[in-house]
């Protein structure tokens, strides 16, 4: 966490996850070779691998973009969200090797620098069939190297996390301009429809989960809920909240994870201060809160990660009533405790806020 950058470890569950995806890939590009081959004999094999490399970083893109919406509907894709800057850097080094082996191939050969060629070989910019297209891979490749070489969390320390998430985002930006580059591109020769098929799958399926993961979070900070007079705000039945985990309730416009663990009820704000991530979508692991995304961790009491690491979250006043679970919609400040609302008790228990 925060206290100190140390040398990236690789735990057992990250040597499954990169070996499995290695493997993955690896497979991909075998197969991938190996149909081209026997469909076309006369193909090179630089084509072939231009080919190969090219489609399994965009695949991949697609599965990056997917997870995060996936896991959002659905906890149990929750382990593929964990080391996604994983896939992120595979997708990078895999365009890396389509683009470094696309500019050998077409622009290496000339008296101009291959980069210049790159953008200066086809002047066609007002063409749509004709289009150069290489040079929208090139600008979506440079993106992707910058968050690949900024997806250390020291990178994200020295930026700033509202800097580093306002560059990332900018994998939308890569998207669009990878859609185009295919578009543009082998699209215009290709005549097997399995191409236009694929990429026509893979941007459905992205807009598709992104447009339902937003309507499903509209739904919840749009619902309305009961205030009692002392301003608490009515959320659920206890029992609607598994043990050990949260739900999560918008109350004036601020998202609030609610956990219920060992016979107590806390309120944390959901939102994780590593890289946004919603705590209420994580489990208590060790007496902690913990983040479905990287593991950050929050006492539930008092929103503040364990000694010796730094990060505070507010915390929200908690009391439950005959079974009803209620949460004042103001925000302590990051860090207070906050008495847990203990379950066993059926009448009114007011928990206290306490700056520590
Ligand atoms: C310097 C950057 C790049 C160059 C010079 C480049 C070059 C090319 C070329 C020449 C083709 C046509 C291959 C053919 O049809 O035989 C192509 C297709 C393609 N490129 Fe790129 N590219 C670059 C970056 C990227 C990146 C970063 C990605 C994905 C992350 C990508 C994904 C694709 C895909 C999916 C195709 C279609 C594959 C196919 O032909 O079946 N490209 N690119
Ligand atoms: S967002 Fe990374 S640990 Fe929470």
């Amino acid at each position: 966490m925060s206290v100190q950058y140390g040398v990236i470890s690789w735990n057992r569950q990250k040597r499954v996850y990169d070996l499995t995806l290695v493997s993955l890939v690896a497979l991909y590009l075998t197969i991938f070779v190996g149909v081209g081959v026997w469909r076309n004999p006369s193909a090179t094999a630089e084509t072939l691998l231009i080919r190969a490399l090219g489609t399994a970083a965009f695949l991949l893109l697609n599965v990056v973009l997917c997870i995060g919406p996936l896991s959002r509907l659905d906890r149990r894709f929750l382990p593929l969200l964990y080391n996604r800057r994983h896939l992120g850097v595979t997708t990078f080094l895999l365009g890396l090797s389509h683009g470094g082996f696309g500019l050998v191939q077409f622009h290496a050969l000339g008296n101009v620098n291959p980069l210049v060629s790159l953008f200066i070989s086809n002047p066609r910019y007002g063409s749509i069939a004709d289009f150069p297209f290489q040079s929208l891979g090139f600008v979506a490749l440079i993106i992707l190297f910058l968050m690949a070489a900024t997806s250390h969390d020291f990178w994200l320390r020295n930026l700033s996390a509202p800097m580093w998430k306002r560059l990332h985002m900018l994998v939308y930006l890569a998207y669009a301009l990878l859609v185009a580059h295919v578009t543009l591109g082998a699209l215009q020769s290709e005549r097997s429809p399995m191409l236009a098929a694929a990429l026509i799958v893979g941007v459905a399926a992205v807009l598709a989960l992104h447009l339902a993961a937003a309507l499903r979070e509209r739904r919840m900070d749009r619902a309305t809920h009961q205030v009692t007079g002392e301003g608490f705000v009515e959320v659920c039945h206890v029992d609607c909240i598994p043990e050990k985990c949260a739900t999560i309730v918008s109350l004036s416009g601020e998202r609030v994870a609610v956990f219920r663990y060992d016979g107590k009820v806390s309120a944390i704000s959901n939102v994780c201060q590593h890289q946004n991530g919603p705590l209420g979508e994580g489990r208590i692991i060790d007496g902690c809160v913990t983040c479905p995304w990287h593991g950050y961790q929050y006492q539930p009491e008092s929103g503040a990660a364990p000694p010796p690491f730094k990060e505070k979250i507010p915390t929200f006043r908690v009391k439950v009533v005959e079974g009803m679970v209620f949460v004042h919609p103001s925000p302590n400040p990051a860090g207070t405790r906050v008495e847990p609302a203990r379950i066993e008790s059926a009448h009114a228990n007011f928990s206290e806020a306490q700056p520590r």
